[in-house]
């Protein structure tokens, strides 16, 4: 009972629409991630796991064709490139960003096209090597430039 009433308003808050939002931490709708990734490519798979287990839902398509199109079509830029990018409201995730930016995208929605990290850190969600950690960044991009969005160190 507790869980279809959380629902009817999850799902009533979408519907009035952005201002909507804010009473609700985020929506189931828009914690569905869309994902292109290399059909090789097993750390992806890795990060798709990390972000269901964060609570999203996640579905993926495994063409590298797309993958090349979906890139150009965000303007990712070429330094921010990783193995996979995905798109979640709105907003493109390049790499293995971790879930927590991602909420934190969700929540404060910043003007930008989305958050990238370049190539593909050690210890970073679904990069993870018997602790081994290599520091990185997370990026916001768009037409406006880029900024420092989030630190792990
Ligand atoms: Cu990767
Ligand atoms: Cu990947």
């Amino acid at each position: 009972m507790a869980i279809s009433r959380r629902l009817f308003l999850t799902v009533s808050a979408s519907t009035i629409g952005v201002g909507g939002y804010s009473l609700w931490a985020t929506p189931l709708v828009i914690r569905r991630v869309h994902v292109v990734k290399s059909p090789s490519c097993g750390c992806c798979s890795a990060w798709i796991s990390h972000l269901r287990a964060a609570g999203f839902t996640v579905d993926a398509l495994h063409d590298e064709e797309a993958l090349r199109q979906l890139k150009d079509e965000y303007d990712v830029p070429e330094a921010l490139r990783s193995c996979h990018t995905a798109t979640v409201a709105g907003y493109v995730l390049e790499g293995h960003v971790p879930a927590s930016d991602v909420e934190r995208l969700l929540a404060e929605r910043p003007e930008g096209t989305g958050l990238a990290v370049a190539g593909m850190p050690l210890g970073s969600p679904g990069m993870e090597m018997g602790g081994r950690r290599e520091p990185f960044d997370v990026v916001l991009f768009g037409p406006q430039g880029s900024t420092l969005f989030s630190r792990h160190r």
